[in-house]
């Protein structure tokens, strides 16, 4: 059985070939099971930077720790140096799919990207971002990774990152200042729904909300445009699943200070109200487990409710237990919330969808789906505040 093993050097920045490229040189260079084989002799540059190439057979040099981060091995195992690496799959280069992942360095977003890069070596699949700033992506993942520059509302940057695209993560970014909510989120998204079409893409998971289907979803602001947005993606005849969201535990992130320096925090709901919850963490896991089994066919919803309802005074009564110092709920009435939100210099369009989705949430949008073993999520609210919302207030 031919093998590959290939070392790609990134000593320079930046430098690495195209991917296409690289798997090409990697089904030339046959290296068998078992055999020790050569680290770098030959030095070769691409257009991007320079290659090195291991060969079957002779001597070895071990790879440094930190270059270890950087080696793509083609094969079922190889040998250096007395160390033995593996990777699960031989190397197929040309049947690999791919996936492409907005957002990477989002909540969402950048935790998926690690769950794939853990899970995509074993299961054959290659992965790209799309992201503003490609610096703001950790080496090592940079290194793992092909890299579109630029914002995936923009038609010519979706165009190429779609080309060869088997998958795709579909998020909207907030923008403050937009003139409509359809600008947000269905017009952001247009130029991606007609690439979808264009590059045959299959299979798409976006970010979205709960409440289809209720009374309130045609009065709930971000929440009724997001699932337009939803009902854009599923017209392209993509196979799609809307993530289903409540409200992120996540949210809370934004009252560090006020939770850390006065002990309160604010939302407009009714202090007793239960609704669920969702830590971003399992709406990570839950994208990750669609783009990898994309067995599935069609268009629908995958609900991610957390594990419990819960009220914003069981909330103050957690992150008091977990703070271990007393923490209240303080309702905000939806005039003070607008004047907050106008305040921040928001848009007023942004602010009345923001406004019509909290009133929307107060009067039960979220309440429609049943929690099951499917739409239910790990995370609770008690290890997210130990795991997450702790650390951020003794930061
Ligand atoms: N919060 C909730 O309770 C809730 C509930 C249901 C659904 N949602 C949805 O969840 C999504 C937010 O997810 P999140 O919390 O993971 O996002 P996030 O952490 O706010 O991340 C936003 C990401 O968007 C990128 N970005 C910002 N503006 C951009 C632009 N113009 N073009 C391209 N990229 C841009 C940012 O990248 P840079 O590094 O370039 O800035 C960042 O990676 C939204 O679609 C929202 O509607 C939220």
């Amino acid at each position: 059985m031919v093998l590959c093993f290939l070392y790609r050097s990134s000593s320079k920045p930046g430098g690495r070939p195209p991917r296409e490229r690289l798997r090409r040189r990697a089904a030339w260079l046959p290296v068998f099971s078992g055999i020790v084989c050569r680290m770098p002799r030959r030095r070769r540059h691409s257009r991007r930077g320079p290659l090195l190439y291991a060969s079957g057979g002779g001597s070895v040099r071990a790879p440094a720790a930190s270059e270890l981060t950087q080696v793509e091995i083609h094969a079922i195992e190889v040998s250096i140096a007395g160390k033995r690496y593996w990777t699960p799959q031989v190397a197929r280069a040309e049947t690999q799919n791919m996936i492409v992942i907005m957002t990477p360095t989002g909540q969402i977003g950048s935790r998926l990207l690690d769950i794939l890069l853990h899970e995509a070596p074993t299961r054959d699949e290659e992965l790209r971002v799309i992201m503003r700033d490609p610096g703001k992506l950790p080496a090592a993942a940079r290194a793992r990774v092909d890299v579109v520059t630029g914002s995936h509302g923009d038609a010519a940057v979706v165009d190429r990152a779609f080309t060869g695209a088997d998958a795709v993560f579909w998020l909207v970014p907030s923008n403050p200042r937009a003139p409509s909510l359809d600008a947000v989120y269905s017009g952001f998204t247009r130029a991606a729904a007609e690439a979808f079409k264009t590059h045959g893409v299959g299979h798409v998971v976006g970010v979205s909300a709960l409440g289809r289907g209720t009374p309130l979803a045609d009065r709930a602001g971000h929440v009724t445009a997001s699932l337009a947005m939803d009902d854009l993606i599923a017209s392209t005849g993509v196979a799609y699943r809307a993530l289903a969201n409540p409200t992120f535990m996540d949210n809370l992130l934004r009252q560090v200070a006020p939770i850390r320096d006065h002990g309160v925090f604010t939302d407009t709901v009714t202090a007793d109200r239960k609704a669920p919850m969702a830590a971003t963490r399992d709406i990570a896991a839950a994208a990750a487990g669609l783009l990898l089994d994309r067995t599935w066919t069609g268009t629908g919803e995958v609900p991610v409710l957390g594990p419990e309802d819960l009220s914003a005074n069981d909330m103050a009564r957690t992150i008091s237990d977990v703070l271990g110092r007393p923490v209240r709920y303080e309702r905000q009435s939806l005039d003070d919330f607008r004047t907050a939100l106008t305040g921040r210099g928001i848009g007023n369009a942004i602010v009345e969808g923001y406004v019509d989705m909290m009133r929307a949430k107060d009067e039960g949008l979220d309440d429609d789906v049943q929690r099951t073993p499917r739409t239910a999520s790990p995370t609770t609210f008690r290890e997210w505040c130990e795991e997450v919302l702790k650390p951020a207030v003794l930061a």
